[in-house]
């Protein structure tokens, strides 16, 4: 493990595009084993197949975050696999933005389950097998949502501040075990994540927001960054936007 990232077993959830997509590419590139969730099980499939074929170590789970047995049976597959898990990035999640007002509520419960609940998931699959290591790692995905508010993006807001409490509380309570914790909250990125927002309006000012949009591999350096850190080094939190980006 001379770089801190060659042999470490990263299990990344919504590994399918965007990202995850990213962030599992960078990672075996640098010989880490990447353990791929999410439910386009035939994206990650062939992502896993693309980075064996380059001598890599991948493996693809087909996982739904909002259950939390598919879950744990994605970190169980890691740890069965390839004895232990270092790393989990809890990365899932969808932006279905729209007014209070109009009363989206299959949108709002959606991003409860998949940004909240999914990564409480996430960690309640990996932290027992982190606890017994003493030693691991939780990287979990907020935003430039997770720090500001602005009409239209009320609940998806609230899912990316309620991720950073939960990373900063994970942070506190895991002292005793050894276990690092990283939030990374990224502004516009170049991702599928737009396709997300259903409502015309707020589609079109979304599209604008994204033509400053920077590549998903600035992602992949902020993960990188965190983990190539000596391990007594905790990096907590990386904010980062496009230059361009006002919001
Ligand atoms: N792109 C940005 O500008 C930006 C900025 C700040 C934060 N983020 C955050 O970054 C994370 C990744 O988003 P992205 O930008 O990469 O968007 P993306 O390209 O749309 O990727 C989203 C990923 O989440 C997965 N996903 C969605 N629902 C899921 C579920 N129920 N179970 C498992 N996986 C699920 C998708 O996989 P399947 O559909 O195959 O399940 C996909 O792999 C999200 O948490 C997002 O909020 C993105």
């Amino acid at each position: 493990m001379s770089n801190n990232i060659e042999g470490k077993i990263v299990v990344i959830t919504g590994a399918s595009s965007g990202l995850g997509e990213a962030a599992a590419r960078f990672l075996s590139a640098q010989r880490a084993s990447v353990v791929l969730g999410a439910r386009r099980v035939d994206r990650i499939r062939t992502l896993a197949d693309e980075l064996t074929g380059k001598g890599g170590k991948a493996l693809a789970i087909k996982t739904d975050v909002t259950h939390r047995e598919q879950v744990q049976a994605l970190v169980d597959a890691a740890v069965q696999t390839y004895g232990r898990i270092d790393v989990m990035i809890n990365n899932a999640g969808l932006m279905p933005q729209s007014t209070l007002e109009r009363l989206k509520i299959d949108d709002w419960d959606r991003m409860i389950d998949v940004n909240i609940k999914g990564v409480l998931y996430g960690i309640a699959a990996a932290l027992p097998y982190m606890k017994q290591q003493k030693a691991g790692h939780i990287i979990n995905v907020s935003s430039v949502a997770g720090h500001k508010v602005r009409p239209g993006g009320v609940v998806y807001s609230a899912t990316k501040h309620a991720v950073r409490v939960i990373s900063e509380g994970l942070r506190q309570e895991v002292k005793p075990y050894n276990i690092r914790t990283t939030v990374i909250s990224p502004g516009a990125v170049d991702t599928e994540l737009p396709n997300s927002v259903t409502e015309p309006d707020i589609a079109e000012n979304i599209r604008k927001v994204y033509e400053l949009a920077i590549p998903a591999e600035s992602f992949a350096r902020a993960v990188a960054f965190a983990m190539t850190q000596p391990e007594d080094v905790d990096i907590n939190e990386i904010l980062y936007r496009p230059t361009r980006q006002e919001f």
